[in-house]
Formats: structure tokens, C-alpha cells, sequence
């Protein structure tokens, strides 16, 4: 019996570690062939053992996805090799606590070369490949009667409203519920579908970083105390999420059952947030 993604081709940034790493696994065991944009060369060859366990295909491209000219290069490869990119999961980010009071233009830029700049080009870059694959008459109907490509944006519940000790974190996700809606309008006659997911608190080497600046290094409580408080405080179901969690949502995002689903932005957060 056919997988749910039997033979699609996905690309998923970051995919060494964390939440990127998990969605690639779930992928490659539904049978799609995974194309790793990761910045760690370790990981990434890891990651690409594992997909390939399932007895799928997985590429590695070593590259920073806020280097354009990587991407675009890598755009190519890919659809030289499989001959099309089904999906793209833009995970790649990078998250760094500092207080708004306290935060250079230096700061500022780096974590939006990645979050905004490296996020909005990959899909600029890959979203001319999936338009590329659109068969004439469907372009020239301007209406697509089936899907011809899903992305899916990593935001975040910070991304919906401000963090006083993150604020450039916090910008960078909102920016990326913007884009998502911004390709979603520009896309939607080849029916290429874009949305956002927007996870709460989820176990992951980044929330490993916070954790200590937060909790540890801030408030000198012991390892994983502040995440636990938080998690008390603020999710209604009481736990983190999984990567797992994660991954559920975004193939769901990726599969037949939400061609209608278009330009959303879906919290994951066990009702953290519930606008
Ligand atoms: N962990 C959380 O609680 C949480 C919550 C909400 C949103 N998110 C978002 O989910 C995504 C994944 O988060 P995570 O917790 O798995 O992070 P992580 O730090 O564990 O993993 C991020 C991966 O991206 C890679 N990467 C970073 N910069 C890159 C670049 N410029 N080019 C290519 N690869 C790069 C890293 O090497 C790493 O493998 C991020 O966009 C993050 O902002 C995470």
C-alpha cells in the first residue's frame, strides 16, 4: 500500500536537529525522499542516515539558507535530480534572549539573516521550481485544479506577540505569519499552498539554550525548572510538545486532507495561545 508522501520530494531546512530533524523522519517513513538544507555538516549526515533507514532517499546540502546564492543552486540540484520539489519546510532558525534595551544592530541582523532573510528566499527560490512544474494550461486557467506544492513556514507563539527580553526573536516570527500570507495570496492560483505553524514550548537543543539563559544563568534555578514553571503557568494541557507534536501538524499541512487550507498560521502549543 502507497505511503501517504510515497515518493514526494520534500526539503527541510535545519533538519539536523530538533523539530527539522523529526518532521524529515516523518516524512521519509510516509516514503518521501528528504533533501536536508542544514548549516552543521555532523548533523546533517546523521540526519540523512536515518531518513534513509526508511529506504527513501535523503540529499544533503551543507549551506546557510541565508546565502542566496546556496539556494538557489541547491533549487537546481534538487530538481535536476528528482525532476520536481513537492514540499518545502522552511524550520531553519535561530533564537538569542537579549533585552530590548540591550540589543545591537548587530544582534538585530544576524538572527534575522536567518529567521526572515534565509526563510523568505528559500521560499522565493523554491516556490519559482514549483511554479516551473505547473503544467501551461492550468497558468493560463489561473486556477489549479489540484495542489502543485505546499510550504510550510516555522513562526512561533512568539510570533504573536512581543517578548521584552526577545524582541527581535519576536519580530522575526511575526514577519514570517506575514510572508506566509504574502505567498499564500501570490501562490494560490498554481494552488501551491503556504501556511505557518507557530509552536509553543517544545523540547529541543534551542529550548536547551533558553532554558539555561532563562532559567539557569538568570534565575539560578536548577536544569529544566523554568520550563516546567512555564509549561505550569502558561499550557493549559501541561506538558511541552514533542517534536513529534510538531511534525504531526505539519504533514497534515502537507497531505491532501488541507489542499483548502491556505495563508493560516496553526498554533501548536497545547492552547498557549488560542487567536
Ligand atoms: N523549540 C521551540 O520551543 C520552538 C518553539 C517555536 C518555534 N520554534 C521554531 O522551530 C524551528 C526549529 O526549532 P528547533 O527548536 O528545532 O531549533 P534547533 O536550534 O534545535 O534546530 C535548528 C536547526 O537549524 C539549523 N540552522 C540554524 N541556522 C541555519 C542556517 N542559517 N542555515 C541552515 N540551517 C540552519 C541548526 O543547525 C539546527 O540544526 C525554528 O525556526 C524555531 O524558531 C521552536
Amino acid at each position: 500500500m502507497d505511503k501517504r508522501f510515497q515518493d514526494k520530494v520534500a526539503i527541510v531546512t535545519g533538519a539536523g536537529q530538533g523539530i527539522g530533524e523529526a518532521i524529515a523522519l516523518h516524512f521519509a517513513e510516509q516514503g518521501a525522499h528528504i533533501v536536508i538544507a542544514e548549516i552543521n555538516p555532523e548533523t546533517a549526515e546523521r540526519t540523512a542516515a536515518k531518513v534513509r533507514a526508511f529506504g527513501v532517499q535523503a540529499q544533503v546540502h551543507v549551506l546557510d539558507i541565508g546565502d542566496h546564492a546556496a539556494v538557489r543552486e541547491m533549487v537546481a540540484l534538487v530538481a535536476a535530480h528528482f525532476g520536481r520539489i513537492d514540499i518545502l519546510i522552511n524550520n531553519a532558525g535561530v533564537n538569542e534572549r537579549v533585552d530590548l534595551m540591550d540589543i545591537t544592530p548587530e544582534q538585530w541582523r544576524w538572527l534575522m539573516h536567518t529567521n526572515v532573510e534565509g526563510l523568505f528566499f528559500t521560499l522565493q527560490s523554491v516556490a519559482r521550481q514549483m511554479i516551473a512544474q505547473v503544467p501551461e494550461a492550468v497558468k493560463a486557467a489561473g486556477r489549479a485544479p489540484r495542489s502543485f506544492g505546499k510550504i510550510v513556514n516555522l513562526s512561533s507563539v512568539t510570533g504573536r506577540r512581543g517578548r521584552a527580553n526577545a524582541p527581535q526573536y519576536a519580530a522575526s516570527k511575526a514577519a514570517v505569519i506575514s510572508i506566509t500570507q504574502s505567498a499564500a495570496l501570490r501562490l494560490a492560483p498554481y494552488n501551491i499552498n503556504v501556511n505557518a505553524v507557530c509552536p509553543g514550548l517544545v523540547e529541543t537543543p534551542m529550548w536547551d539554550y533558553i532554558d539555561l539563559i532563562e532559567g539557569q544563568q538568570r534565575r539560578g534555578l536548577p536544569k529544566g525548572a523554568w520550563l516546567q514553571q512555564r509549561v505550569e503557568e502558561k499550557v493549559p494541557l501541561r506538558r511541552p510538545a514533542t517534536c513529534q507534536d510538531v511534525a504531526h501538524v505539519v504533514a497534515f499541512l502537507c497531505a491532501p486532507e488541507s489542499d483548502y487550507l491556505t495563508g493560516q498560521a496553526l498554533n501548536i502549543d497545547g492552547g498557549y495561545e488560542m487567536d
